[in-house]
């Protein structure tokens, strides 16, 4: 992958990468399009990731259909499909681990404790196997971005970030690789994140400025479903995760919800900046 990255340096092409666990869906298109419409080249890397996964983790029943992956990369527009074995990306004698401090500590970093670490490690790895200018990440997975821009400063990765946005199903949902996981009536009720995020939207547009009261407008419609189990369901600054109590005009903020319905564990986002 280096090599072939590197005859496209240069002749001077651009490349962006997509790094991404496959099971593609629609958002993950989304970025393999934006991939090509920012750079010469488009590599979508497929690497199911096992260092990002706690041992009670899905990392065996991940979906996978390799097939499925290199049509949809291809026909959105992707020239390279990297998709190395495990044993390739960590063989025997591997030693090393990226822990970024701070930023991921909270949130999904409490309830994933390693997680972060094995995404930062993977997605250095990513970087340097593909050599990218650019690569583009989702708003799904948002303190993964904050992870990996805070990844890219402290290594001095020439590489620019791009975050792009959150691609939904028609009813609000955020489209996950692990939504295949959902009952038909989980799926029906997994709309209820998004109404929480909308929710509090309407509340700041209203005035709301006290954290402590947008937690709970999340927390109260998340729990109209008696049933859901709320890992976290928070507001805070965006850029640095920071938990003030109040929130000013001209702050941007970031709603970041994490909840299980049934056996399946969603995560969405909402940032919006305070007028
Ligand atoms: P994965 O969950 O496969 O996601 C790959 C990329 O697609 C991530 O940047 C993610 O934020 C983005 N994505 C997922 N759902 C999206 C949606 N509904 N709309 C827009 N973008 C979406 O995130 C990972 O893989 C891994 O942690 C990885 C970065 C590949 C490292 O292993």
């Amino acid at each position: 992958m280096q090599n072939i990255s590197n005859e496209m340096r240069k002749s001077y092409k651009t490349i962006a990468v997509v790094p991404t666990m496959g099971y593609l869906h629609e958002g993950h298109c989304s970025l393999i399009r934006l991939a090509k419409e920012t750079a010469d080249f488009c590599i979508t890397t497929l690497f199911v990731n096992p260092t990002q996964f706690a041992p009670n983790e899905d990392f065996e029943k991940y979906p996978r259909d390799f097939e499925r992956d290199f049509n949809l990369a291809k026909t959105n527009g992707s020239d390279f499909l990297f998709n190395p074995s495990v044993e390739e990306m960590y063989p025997s004698g591997f030693s090393s681990e990226i822990k970024i401090k701070g930023i991921t500590e909270k949130f999904e970093g409490k309830f994933r404790p390693l997680h972060f670490n094995g995404v930062a490690t993977v997605v250095a790895k990513l970087f340097n196997a593909t050599l990218p200018d650019f690569a583009i990440f989702g708003q799904k997975d948002y303190q993964q971005t904050l992870v990996i821009k805070q990844l890219v400063k402290d290594f001095n990765f020439p590489v620019s970030i791009v975050v792009a946005p959150t691609i939904r199903e028609h009813d609000g949902l955020a489209m996950s690789s692990r939504n295949v996981y959902l009952s038909t009536t989980d799926r029906n009720k997994a709309t209820i994140l998004y109404k929480a995020l909308n929710n509090v939207k309407e509340a700041i547009k209203k005035g709301t400025r006290k954290k402590e009261e947008i937690d709970d407008i999340l927390k109260d419609t998340l729990l109209s479903l008696p049933e859901i189990q709320i890992d976290y369901a928070s507001s805070a600054l965006a850029d640095s995760l920071n938990e003030p109590d109040y929130f000013e005009s001209g702050q941007k903020i970031v709603l970041l919800l994490a909840c299980k319905l049934g056996k399946t564990r969603l995560i969405d986002n909402m940032v919006i900046t305070i007028d």
